[in-house]
């Protein structure tokens, strides 16, 4: 079984040196691996909590796409996407809102630093503080629930967060008496998740001590690393690598042999000045060929929007039945067990023009039936059915379920529909993803309109 594994990128800075290797090269090496199921994506709702700033965070969402794409992210095998394009995840943060303790929102660490603020500076302890703020760590556990992620990738000041969604999805499948949820665990990168800024501190954007990633091109990259603050020793006396940010951030980009021989060159006496030229021109290894690839994207943000389009695509046909059936277990069905008229597509009396069902009996005298398009291409093969009145109920229920409810599963060249946790359809095999996607929104438009009729 491949093991989800999820996380959001928060859309309001440049992404640095620290992104790149604590977050974004270890997520798109895990992209990459046969038992991962990765979902990515660009956490915008997030973003309005710390910015009213639009331009600020629509260039932030550009230029964070184009760096993980940049970086190596296939679309094609993770789900990429971007938060507010799943209206499914607001949704389902108000259904956790609802059972969460406000008590454990009173100890979420970010709500209480600012309320600590306030007390300090003698204010009211709420002044300036946004509901947003407080409401932080439920719309993150809705995020993550809405997929089942088994794995939540994030920095050390996210734990909390990770706990509080656990703790959310236990609450809804107790209330609800059936595992609704997966619960999440976090996953820090132990060895990359502190990187030295100019300063020797955590490289941190609110520490203003960050090397960009490709901000400023080149010559960015080659003034900032030159102001890497160091001790005062000379050329020709021995340096400690140990005690060295410069050191640090080498070992992250460089093998085990580069790192060794750079070691014994600052024991050497190597000048501070030299070293600095060594880091950059090893970062500069790195970071050109994936630069370039940022340049095109960012002169592309139409090519981008497609892309994030995709990835909600593929995002949805999981959110949007699982939201189906919390609604359905929240009482929030309607009583038609149809779509809404609005997204009901105006029916003509010609037959001709419906999706149509055609039932026959396989080598095996099992029956199973196809779903056709109204335009005569093939949806859908049923599962083989020994007795004809249960091949006779799923095309039923079929029927009346509408694209928003169908069950789908994704498999890696089409989509298979359950019921009750059953299976009891799939799509043909396609060509490849990209074709796969593309079926998905003639199938629920099918769907739609079958139920759509009577
Ligand atoms: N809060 C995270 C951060 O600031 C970003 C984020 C939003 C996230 N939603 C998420 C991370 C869901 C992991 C899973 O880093």
């Amino acid at each position: 079984m491949q093991t989800r594994v999820l996380t959001g990128i928060t859309t309001t800075g440049t992404p640095h040196l620290g992104n790149y290797l604590g977050a974004i090269r270890p997520a798109v090496e895990a992209s990459r691996r046969d038992d991962v199921d990765a979902f990515y994506f660009m956490a915008d709702y997030h973003a309005l909590i710390k910015s009213d700033d639009a331009a600020r965070i629509e260039r932030s969402r550009l230029e964070i796409a184009a760096t993980w794409l940049a970086a190596g992210l296939d679309p094609q095998r993770v789900t990429f996407y971007r938060q507010s394009d799943i209206p499914e995840i607001p949704e389902l943060t108000w259904f956790l809102t609802c059972i969460a303790a406000k008590g454990m929102l009173n100890r979420a660490h970010a709500y209480k630093a600012a309320v600590d603020k306030n007390t300090e500076a003698g204010d009211d302890t709420d002044a300036g503080i946004t509901a947003g703020l407080y409401m932080y760590p439920v719309l993150m556990a809705a995020d993550i629930l809405a997929f089942d992620a088994h794995k939540v990738p994030v920095g050390r000041d996210q734990i909390q967060h990770i706990e509080m969604a656990r703790d959310l999805a236990q609450r809804f499948n107790h209330i609800h008496g059936h595992d609704f949820f997966v619960l999440p665990e976090a996953v820090i990168e132990e060895q990359v998740a502190t990187l030295p800024g100019l300063d020797g501190r955590k490289m941190s954007k609110s520490y203003d001590n960050t090397i960009p990633l490709f901000a400023g091109g080149k010559k960015q990259l080659r003034d900032t690393i030159m102001r890497i603050v160091t001790d005062s020793r000379l050329p020709g006396e021995p340096k400690d690598p140990d005690t060295s940010s410069l050191f640090t951030i080498f070992r992250a980009f460089a093998s085990e042999t580069e790192t060794a021989a750079f070691h014994a060159a600052l024991l050497d006496g190597l000048g501070w000045g030299d070293a600095k030229q060594v880091l950059y021109e090893r970062i500069e290894t790195d970071v050109a060929p994936m630069r370039e690839r940022y340049e095109a994207h960012m002169a592309d943000p139409a090519g981008i929007e497609v892309i994030l389009q995709q990835g909600a695509l593929k995002a949805r046909a999981i959110a949007t039945p699982k939201i189906a059936a919390l609604r359905e277990a929240l009482g929030l069905r309607s009583s038609s067990a149809k779509p809404d008229s609005a997204s009901r597509p105006k029916q003509t009396a010609k037959q001709d023009k419906l999706p149509r069902f055609a039932s026959f009996r396989d080598a095996d005298g099992n029956f199973r039936f196809r779903l056709f398009s109204a335009e005569g291409e093939e949806l859908l093969l049923s599962a083989s059915f020994t007795d004809p009145k249960a091949a006779g109920i799923v095309q039923k229920r079929l029927k009346m379920l509408g694209g928003a409810d169908a069950v789908m599963q994704i498999r890696p060249r089409g989509f298979a529909i359950e019921m009750d946790g059953e299976h009891v359809a799939s799509t043909p095999d396609y060509r490849d993803e990209q074709a796969r996607d593309a079926a998905l929104a003639p199938l629920r438009h099918a769907l739609d309109q079958l139920a759509a009729q009577d």
